[in-house]
């Protein structure tokens, strides 16, 4: 019997199609934009010069020709890679270096250096709890702090943002249900530039024997005297586990742990983000170590920072405008819905500033998120001001 071909009308990808279809009708499209100069204020993107208030290179460390050369000598002396994972053949004398740096930063014990931020919180959390514990995080927490709750096990419930009474009431309701307890915050929400109440969290977490977990993703080099975060510029000396990244005010690539030399040595153990992949490249450990000298060392940088954002403060409030808030070198308008939003950041491209708007799903509400550098200069700063005025 002759057999006729099978034609398949359809194949097992035709979801992509209908899912992009509804990511764009929802407005909710994502795109890159290709960038072909150095890392600095003025970036040339798809080509063209443009006013950089987007980055999250807030010291203006990530081109700055002193981590170049440490990228290079370990470069030189190591290699590109590090060839294994850290536990097999990539574990470098540069790597206990910067393990040693980042504690010293943070006034911590110990540390642990994993291949970016992302992955230290997905590593730490699913380390640190499971199926028996529980974790509080505050609403607005970073993705990777939400998906390291998912992959732990652990019944993950979000508490209103900042909202201390809310966290409170759930202690009072769940905490004595479960084994552990994990209370999670960024320190600077990243889509906000609000602060975390870390002292306050901590107090709560001391009456209801809860462990912290902070993400100092973008308050390490910015905030404190040396640049050890908010934790540090809080005084915060009570056991902690702190997390952060070495690719913002550090100018790198990487993420780290730091904590008490148990708690280190419970996560080379048992952190899969960190035991089961390549240790992190010369280069960026290298840079890391040279950028942590130099926030150590200038505290002029992070003045000159905090400089320019009262400067903006003052201009955007001169003209009647207000941001979600003023607390760090995040700075983000909400101007209306996710049009008038588009809107404004097409204007502002159009004027030559890099400034994207920030969307559902990674934020409640549409807005404008803004970032300064230290090395923005007053007038880059006003000519921001006049195209926002404009608009
Ligand atoms: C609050 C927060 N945590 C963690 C990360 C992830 O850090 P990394 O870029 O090093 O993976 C980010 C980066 O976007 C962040 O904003």
């Amino acid at each position: 019997m002759k057999t006729e071909p099978i034609t398949h009308l359809s194949t097992p990808y035709d979801w992509l199609d209908r899912s992009l279809d509804s990511i764009h009708k929802a407005n909710w499209y994502r795109f890159t934009q290709t960038i072909t100069s150095k890392a600095g204020t003025i970036a040339t993107v798809d080509g063209r010069e443009m006013l950089m208030f987007a980055s999250n290179n807030y010291l203006d460390l990530a081109g700055d020709r002193r981590l170049i050369d440490a990228a290079i000598a370990a470069t030189e002396m190591y290699g590109t890679g590090s060839t294994g994972s850290r536990l097999v053949t990539g574990h470098l004398a540069l790597h206990e270096e910067l393990e040693t740096a980042i504690a010293d930063l943070k006034n911590t014990e110990a540390a642990l250096v994993f291949s970016s931020g992302y992955l230290a919180n997905l590593g730490a959390i699913a380390a640190i709890v499971g199926a028996r514990d529980l974790i509080l995080g505050d609403e607005y927490n970073h993705s990777c702090l939400k998906k390291g709750g998912l992959l732990s096990g652990a019944i993950a419930i979000d508490y209103q943002h900042l909202n201390l009474a809310d966290l409170s009431v759930k202690l009072q309701q769940e905490r004595s249900k479960y084994r552990r307890c994990l209370i999670t915050t960024d320190s600077v929400f990243s889509m906000d530039g609000d602060l975390a109440p870390l002292r306050e969290i901590m107090d709560l977490a001391n009456q209801h024997d809860c462990m912290v977990l902070v993400d100092e993703a973008h308050g390490t080099g910015v905030f404190g005297d040396r640049g050890g975060g908010l934790t540090n510029a809080l005084d915060i000396q009570q056991d902690l586990i702190q997390v952060g990244t070495l690719s913002k005010a550090l100018g790198s690539l990487g993420g780290y742990v730091a904590g008490s030399a148990k708690l280190i040595d419970f996560l080379r153990n048992r952190a899969a983000t960190w035991i089961y992949t390549t240790g992190l490249s010369p280069a960026d450990t290298g840079a890391a170590i040279a950028a942590i000298n130099i926030v150590k060392s200038e505290n002029t940088i992070r003045q000159r920072l905090w400089e320019n954002v009262g400067f903006f403060k003052q201009c955007l409030q001169s003209i009647g405008m207000q941001a979600i808030a003023f607390d760090s070198p995040i700075i983000a308008i909400e101007v209306g819905d996710i049009t008038q939003t588009l809107q404004m950041a097409k204007h502002l491209r159009e004027h030559g500033i890099f400034a994207p708007a920030i969307r559902p799903p990674t934020v409640p509400t549409p807005r404008i998120r803004l970032t300064l550098m230290a090395s923005h200069t007053l007038e880059q700063i006003q000519f921001l001001m006049q195209c926002i005025e404009a608009c």
